[in-house]
Protein backbone atom coordinates (compact mmCIF):
# COMPACT_ATOMS: atom_id res chain seq x y z
CA UNK A 1 0.00 0.00 0.00
CA UNK A 2 1.41 3.37 -1.03
CA UNK A 3 1.59 7.15 0.04
CA UNK A 4 -1.56 9.11 -0.50
CA UNK A 5 -1.89 12.87 -0.92
CA UNK A 6 -5.51 14.06 -0.73
CA UNK A 7 -7.55 17.17 -1.09
CA UNK A 8 -10.79 18.05 -0.06
CA UNK A 9 -10.33 15.53 2.86
CA UNK A 10 -12.29 17.68 5.23
CA UNK A 11 -15.34 17.90 2.90
CA UNK A 12 -18.63 15.56 2.67
CA UNK A 13 -16.97 13.48 0.34
CA UNK A 14 -13.50 13.44 1.76
CA UNK A 15 -14.46 12.09 5.12
CA UNK A 16 -15.42 8.95 3.58
CA UNK A 17 -12.64 8.83 1.16
CA UNK A 18 -9.76 9.11 3.77
CA UNK A 19 -11.35 6.54 6.32
CA UNK A 20 -11.57 3.52 3.26
CA UNK A 21 -7.70 4.63 2.25
CA UNK A 22 -6.84 4.19 6.39
CA UNK A 23 -9.18 1.13 6.21
CA UNK A 24 -7.60 -0.55 3.32
CA UNK A 25 -3.86 0.18 4.90
CA UNK A 26 -2.79 3.29 3.00
CA UNK A 27 -0.89 5.84 4.31
CA UNK A 28 -2.82 9.40 3.96
CA UNK A 29 -1.31 12.98 3.55
CA UNK A 30 -4.05 16.01 3.40
CA UNK A 31 -3.06 19.08 1.98
CA UNK A 32 -6.09 21.53 3.53
CA UNK A 33 -6.59 25.12 4.14
CA UNK A 34 -8.16 24.38 7.52
CA UNK A 35 -6.01 22.49 10.09
CA UNK A 36 -8.00 22.51 12.98
CA UNK A 37 -10.87 20.74 11.02
CA UNK A 38 -9.10 18.11 9.43
CA UNK A 39 -7.46 16.99 13.09
CA UNK A 40 -10.80 17.15 14.64
CA UNK A 41 -12.28 14.64 12.17
CA UNK A 42 -9.10 12.02 11.78
CA UNK A 43 -6.56 12.81 15.00
CA UNK A 44 -3.27 12.13 14.05
CA UNK A 45 -4.15 9.24 11.56
CA UNK A 46 -4.24 11.91 8.77
CA UNK A 47 -1.23 13.78 8.26
CA UNK A 48 -1.67 17.10 7.68
CA UNK A 49 -0.26 20.19 5.22
CA UNK A 50 -1.45 23.29 4.87
CA UNK A 51 -1.43 24.55 1.39
CA UNK A 52 -2.49 27.57 -0.85
CA UNK A 53 -3.38 25.50 -3.96
CA UNK A 54 -3.79 28.84 -6.11
CA UNK A 55 0.17 28.47 -5.98
CA UNK A 56 2.17 25.68 -7.51
CA UNK A 57 5.01 27.26 -4.98
CA UNK A 58 3.05 26.18 -1.92
CA UNK A 59 2.13 22.82 -3.59
CA UNK A 60 5.54 21.96 -4.33
CA UNK A 61 7.12 22.57 -0.95
CA UNK A 62 4.64 19.82 0.28
CA UNK A 63 4.75 17.42 -2.67
CA UNK A 64 8.63 17.41 -3.34
CA UNK A 65 9.34 16.26 0.00
CA UNK A 66 6.82 13.70 0.03
CA UNK A 67 6.67 12.05 -3.30
CA UNK A 68 3.34 10.62 -3.32
CA UNK A 69 2.60 7.27 -5.23
CA UNK A 70 -1.45 8.67 -5.89
CA UNK A 71 -2.88 11.67 -5.60
CA UNK A 72 -6.94 12.12 -5.03
CA UNK A 73 -7.97 15.16 -5.88
CA UNK A 74 -12.03 15.95 -4.68
CA UNK A 75 -11.61 20.23 -3.89
CA UNK A 76 -15.25 21.60 -5.41
CA UNK A 77 -17.56 24.25 -4.48
CA UNK A 78 -21.13 24.58 -5.40
CA UNK A 79 -21.45 28.68 -5.55
CA UNK A 80 -18.93 31.27 -5.76
CA UNK A 81 -17.97 33.43 -3.10
CA UNK A 82 -16.29 36.88 -5.88
CA UNK A 83 -16.62 39.24 -2.52
CA UNK A 84 -13.95 36.70 -1.51
CA UNK A 85 -12.38 36.27 -4.62
CA UNK A 86 -13.87 32.01 -4.87
CA UNK A 87 -14.79 31.40 -7.99
CA UNK A 88 -15.53 27.97 -10.21
CA UNK A 89 -13.01 29.15 -12.39
CA UNK A 90 -10.20 29.22 -9.10
CA UNK A 91 -11.68 26.21 -7.12
CA UNK A 92 -12.27 24.05 -9.86
CA UNK A 93 -9.76 24.60 -12.85
CA UNK A 94 -6.91 27.05 -11.57
CA UNK A 95 -6.62 24.65 -8.57
CA UNK A 96 -6.56 21.39 -10.32
CA UNK A 97 -3.96 22.94 -13.32
CA UNK A 98 -1.39 23.44 -10.16
CA UNK A 99 -2.13 20.14 -8.92
CA UNK A 100 -1.28 18.60 -12.02
CA UNK A 101 1.41 19.90 -13.05
CA UNK A 102 3.22 19.73 -9.83
CA UNK A 103 1.79 15.94 -9.76
CA UNK A 104 3.80 15.87 -13.26
CA UNK A 105 7.13 16.64 -11.73
CA UNK A 106 7.22 14.79 -8.78
CA UNK A 107 5.64 11.81 -10.82
CA UNK A 108 2.91 10.19 -9.15
CA UNK A 109 1.22 7.12 -10.39
CA UNK A 110 -2.10 8.37 -10.70
CA UNK A 111 -4.38 10.77 -10.07
CA UNK A 112 -7.77 10.36 -9.06
CA UNK A 113 -10.15 12.91 -10.04
CA UNK A 114 -13.71 14.48 -9.10
CA UNK A 115 -15.48 15.82 -11.60
CA UNK A 116 -19.39 15.99 -11.43
CA UNK A 117 -22.32 14.39 -13.67
CA UNK A 118 -23.28 17.07 -16.43
CA UNK A 119 -19.83 17.84 -17.03
CA UNK A 120 -19.66 18.53 -21.03
CA UNK A 121 -18.36 20.88 -23.22
CA UNK A 122 -21.68 22.35 -24.03
CA UNK A 123 -23.17 22.32 -20.03
CA UNK A 124 -24.27 26.32 -19.42
CA UNK A 125 -23.35 26.10 -15.72
CA UNK A 126 -20.33 27.83 -14.85
CA UNK A 127 -19.94 25.01 -12.26
CA UNK A 128 -20.12 22.21 -14.94
CA UNK A 129 -17.59 24.42 -17.85
CA UNK A 130 -14.72 24.53 -15.26
CA UNK A 131 -15.20 21.01 -14.58
CA UNK A 132 -14.63 20.10 -17.98
CA UNK A 133 -11.45 22.34 -18.12
CA UNK A 134 -9.86 20.88 -15.27
CA UNK A 135 -10.96 17.38 -16.45
CA UNK A 136 -9.17 18.22 -19.90
CA UNK A 137 -6.15 19.95 -18.13
CA UNK A 138 -6.20 16.39 -16.94
CA UNK A 139 -6.33 14.35 -19.98
CA UNK A 140 -4.30 16.26 -21.99
CA UNK A 141 -1.25 16.34 -19.07
CA UNK A 142 0.41 12.83 -19.87
CA UNK A 143 -0.11 11.96 -15.81
CA UNK A 144 -2.16 9.00 -15.28
CA UNK A 145 -5.48 9.63 -13.94
CA UNK A 146 -9.04 8.04 -13.26
CA UNK A 147 -12.06 10.73 -13.65
CA UNK A 148 -15.53 10.36 -11.53
CA UNK A 149 -18.44 11.74 -12.65
CA UNK A 150 -20.96 11.49 -9.75
CA UNK A 151 -24.63 12.07 -9.58
CA UNK A 152 -26.32 13.83 -6.72
CA UNK A 153 -24.21 12.21 -3.77
CA UNK A 154 -26.44 11.01 -0.68
CA UNK A 155 -24.82 10.70 2.59
CA UNK A 156 -25.64 12.36 5.93
CA UNK A 157 -23.62 15.02 5.36
CA UNK A 158 -24.90 16.08 2.23
CA UNK A 159 -25.96 19.52 2.16
CA UNK A 160 -29.24 19.35 0.79
CA UNK A 161 -30.94 18.04 3.95
CA UNK A 162 -29.51 20.27 5.92
CA UNK A 163 -30.83 23.49 3.91
CA UNK A 164 -34.14 21.59 3.03
CA UNK A 165 -34.88 20.94 6.86
CA UNK A 166 -34.03 24.52 8.20
CA UNK A 167 -35.50 26.10 4.99
CA UNK A 168 -39.00 23.61 6.11
CA UNK A 169 -38.52 24.53 10.29
CA UNK A 170 -39.05 28.06 9.78
CA UNK A 171 -41.93 27.94 6.64
CA UNK A 172 -43.37 23.57 5.33
CA UNK A 173 -43.05 24.92 2.03
CA UNK A 174 -40.63 24.71 -1.01
CA UNK A 175 -40.24 25.67 -4.57
CA UNK A 176 -40.04 22.80 -7.16
CA UNK A 177 -38.28 24.19 -9.89
CA UNK A 178 -40.14 23.05 -13.10
CA UNK A 179 -42.57 21.04 -10.94
CA UNK A 180 -39.45 18.54 -9.95
CA UNK A 181 -39.06 16.66 -12.90
CA UNK A 182 -35.83 16.96 -13.27
CA UNK A 183 -34.08 13.43 -12.61
CA UNK A 184 -31.03 12.55 -10.96
CA UNK A 185 -29.67 8.89 -10.30
CA UNK A 186 -28.25 9.48 -6.63
CA UNK A 187 -24.88 7.35 -5.48
CA UNK A 188 -24.31 6.44 -2.36
CA UNK A 189 -20.68 8.45 -0.70
CA UNK A 190 -19.70 4.42 0.01
CA UNK A 191 -19.86 3.78 -3.22
CA UNK A 192 -17.98 6.62 -4.47
CA UNK A 193 -15.50 6.31 -1.72
CA UNK A 194 -15.12 2.32 -2.74
CA UNK A 195 -14.27 3.64 -6.79
CA UNK A 196 -11.98 6.22 -5.63
CA UNK A 197 -9.96 3.62 -3.51
CA UNK A 198 -10.48 0.90 -5.49
CA UNK A 199 -9.31 3.23 -8.52
CA UNK A 200 -5.60 3.98 -7.03
CA UNK A 201 -4.40 0.48 -8.20
CA UNK A 202 -6.67 -0.88 -10.79
CA UNK A 203 -4.73 -0.25 -13.97
CA UNK A 204 -8.12 -1.06 -16.00
CA UNK A 205 -9.25 2.18 -14.71
CA UNK A 206 -5.94 4.13 -16.11
CA UNK A 207 -6.56 6.60 -17.93
CA UNK A 208 -10.79 6.60 -17.99
CA UNK A 209 -13.96 8.46 -17.01
CA UNK A 210 -16.46 6.60 -15.08
CA UNK A 211 -19.94 8.09 -14.31
CA UNK A 212 -20.75 7.09 -10.57
CA UNK A 213 -24.95 6.55 -9.90
CA UNK A 214 -26.85 4.34 -7.70
CA UNK A 215 -29.87 1.56 -9.18
CA UNK A 216 -32.49 4.19 -9.12
CA UNK A 217 -33.36 7.51 -11.37
CA UNK A 218 -35.74 9.51 -8.96
CA UNK A 219 -37.05 12.68 -9.87
CA UNK A 220 -36.38 15.93 -7.76
CA UNK A 221 -39.79 16.26 -6.71
CA UNK A 222 -39.91 12.17 -5.04
CA UNK A 223 -36.22 12.94 -3.83
CA UNK A 224 -37.75 15.66 -1.61
CA UNK A 225 -40.58 13.48 -0.90
CA UNK A 226 -38.77 10.50 0.37
CA UNK A 227 -36.34 13.33 2.21
CA UNK A 228 -39.79 14.76 4.15
CA UNK A 229 -41.13 11.45 4.68
CA UNK A 230 -37.85 10.07 6.66
CA UNK A 231 -38.14 13.30 8.88
CA UNK A 232 -41.36 12.89 9.42
CA UNK A 233 -42.16 16.29 8.05
CA UNK A 234 -45.45 17.49 6.23
CA UNK A 235 -44.05 19.83 3.17
CA UNK A 236 -45.79 21.77 0.87
CA UNK A 237 -44.32 22.00 -2.76
CA UNK A 238 -45.17 24.13 -4.91
CA UNK A 239 -43.89 24.07 -9.03
CA UNK A 240 -42.29 26.61 -10.07
CA UNK A 241 -41.19 27.91 -13.86
CA UNK A 242 -37.70 27.37 -14.07
CA UNK A 243 -37.09 30.64 -15.66
CA UNK A 244 -38.28 32.03 -12.31
CA UNK A 245 -36.56 30.19 -10.15
CA UNK A 246 -33.20 31.47 -11.91
CA UNK A 247 -34.21 35.27 -12.22
CA UNK A 248 -34.83 34.58 -8.32
CA UNK A 249 -31.54 33.12 -7.56
CA UNK A 250 -29.71 36.42 -9.61
CA UNK A 251 -31.78 38.30 -6.64
CA UNK A 252 -31.02 36.32 -4.05
CA UNK A 253 -27.37 35.92 -4.45
CA UNK A 254 -26.64 39.46 -4.67
CA UNK A 255 -28.04 39.74 -1.08
CA UNK A 256 -26.67 36.84 0.61
CA UNK A 257 -23.49 34.89 0.27
CA UNK A 258 -23.47 32.32 0.09
CA UNK A 259 -26.94 31.75 -1.10
CA UNK A 260 -29.39 29.16 -0.52
CA UNK A 261 -29.90 28.43 -4.03
CA UNK A 262 -27.66 30.08 -6.85
CA UNK A 263 -28.78 30.39 -10.46
CA UNK A 264 -25.53 28.89 -11.34
CA UNK A 265 -27.66 25.33 -9.66
CA UNK A 266 -30.22 26.23 -11.59
CA UNK A 267 -28.53 25.89 -15.06
CA UNK A 268 -26.59 22.77 -13.77
CA UNK A 269 -30.54 21.59 -14.25
CA UNK A 270 -29.87 21.69 -18.16
CA UNK A 271 -30.55 18.14 -18.35
CA UNK A 272 -31.18 15.14 -16.50
CA UNK A 273 -28.15 13.84 -13.61
CA UNK A 274 -28.20 10.05 -14.70
CA UNK A 275 -25.49 7.49 -15.92
CA UNK A 276 -25.60 6.60 -19.47
CA UNK A 277 -22.71 3.52 -18.04
CA UNK A 278 -22.68 3.57 -14.18
CA UNK A 279 -19.19 3.38 -13.02
CA UNK A 280 -19.96 1.28 -9.51
CA UNK A 281 -19.98 -1.75 -11.21
CA UNK A 282 -16.71 -1.61 -13.14
CA UNK A 283 -14.62 -0.34 -10.62
CA UNK A 284 -16.30 -1.70 -7.49
CA UNK A 285 -16.93 -4.77 -9.02
CA UNK A 286 -20.39 -5.05 -6.98
CA UNK A 287 -23.52 -3.81 -7.71
CA UNK A 288 -24.06 0.01 -6.59
CA UNK A 289 -26.16 0.53 -2.69
CA UNK A 290 -29.63 0.81 -3.42
CA UNK A 291 -31.38 3.83 -3.33
CA UNK A 292 -33.85 2.85 -1.16
CA UNK A 293 -31.14 1.78 1.27
CA UNK A 294 -28.86 4.62 1.09
CA UNK A 295 -31.44 7.68 1.33
CA UNK A 296 -32.86 5.75 4.43
CA UNK A 297 -29.25 5.63 6.01
CA UNK A 298 -28.29 9.47 4.85
CA UNK A 299 -31.11 11.13 6.10
CA UNK A 300 -31.38 8.88 9.26
CA UNK A 301 -28.16 9.52 10.13
CA UNK A 302 -28.09 13.48 9.14
CA UNK A 303 -31.48 13.24 11.58
CA UNK A 304 -28.92 11.24 14.08
CA UNK A 305 -26.46 14.26 13.58
CA UNK A 306 -24.46 12.68 11.35
CA UNK A 307 -23.18 15.43 9.20
N1 LIG B 1 -21.96 16.37 -3.02
C1 LIG B 1 -22.41 16.00 -4.21
O1 LIG B 1 -23.59 15.62 -4.37
C2 LIG B 1 -21.48 16.01 -5.38
C3 LIG B 1 -21.92 15.49 -6.60
C4 LIG B 1 -21.04 15.46 -7.70
C5 LIG B 1 -19.75 15.94 -7.56
N2 LIG B 1 -19.36 16.46 -6.34
C6 LIG B 1 -17.98 16.96 -6.22
O2 LIG B 1 -17.34 16.24 -5.17
C7 LIG B 1 -16.35 17.07 -4.53
C8 LIG B 1 -16.55 17.03 -3.04
O3 LIG B 1 -17.87 17.49 -2.76
P1 LIG B 1 -18.40 17.54 -1.27
O4 LIG B 1 -19.87 17.35 -1.35
O5 LIG B 1 -17.58 16.68 -0.39
O6 LIG B 1 -18.14 19.09 -0.94
P2 LIG B 1 -17.81 19.77 0.47
O7 LIG B 1 -18.35 19.00 1.60
O8 LIG B 1 -18.23 21.19 0.32
O9 LIG B 1 -16.22 19.69 0.54
C9 LIG B 1 -15.44 20.47 -0.30
C10 LIG B 1 -13.99 20.29 0.07
O10 LIG B 1 -13.21 21.19 -0.75
C11 LIG B 1 -12.46 22.05 0.11
N3 LIG B 1 -12.37 23.40 -0.45
C12 LIG B 1 -13.38 24.14 -0.98
N4 LIG B 1 -12.89 25.35 -1.36
C13 LIG B 1 -11.57 25.35 -1.08
C14 LIG B 1 -10.53 26.30 -1.22
N5 LIG B 1 -10.78 27.53 -1.73
N6 LIG B 1 -9.27 25.98 -0.81
C15 LIG B 1 -9.04 24.76 -0.27
N7 LIG B 1 -9.98 23.81 -0.08
C16 LIG B 1 -11.23 24.11 -0.49
C17 LIG B 1 -13.24 22.11 1.41
O11 LIG B 1 -12.37 22.53 2.45
P3 LIG B 1 -12.96 23.19 3.83
O12 LIG B 1 -13.41 22.01 4.66
O13 LIG B 1 -11.79 23.90 4.40
O14 LIG B 1 -14.11 24.07 3.43
C18 LIG B 1 -13.68 20.65 1.53
O15 LIG B 1 -12.64 19.85 2.00
C19 LIG B 1 -16.48 18.45 -5.18
O16 LIG B 1 -15.51 18.56 -6.18
C20 LIG B 1 -17.87 18.42 -5.80
O17 LIG B 1 -17.97 19.28 -6.93
C21 LIG B 1 -20.17 16.49 -5.27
Amino acid sequence: MGKVFITGATGFVGRYVVNLLLEKGYEVHAGVRNLGKLKELFKDRVKVYPVDFSSRDSLKRVLEPLKPDFIIHLIGILYQEPGKGITFYRVHTLFSKNLIEVAKEVGVKKLAHMSALGTDDLAPSVYHQTKRWAEKALIESGLNYTIFRPSLILGPEQRLFKDMDQITKVLPVVALPGGGSYRFQPVDVRDVACAFVGALEDTSTDRKTFELCGDEEVSFKRLLEDTFGLMGRRVLMLPMPRKVMFWTAKVVEKLLEPPPLSSDQMLMMWKDNVCSCNGVGAVCKREPIPYRESIRWAVEGYLSGGS
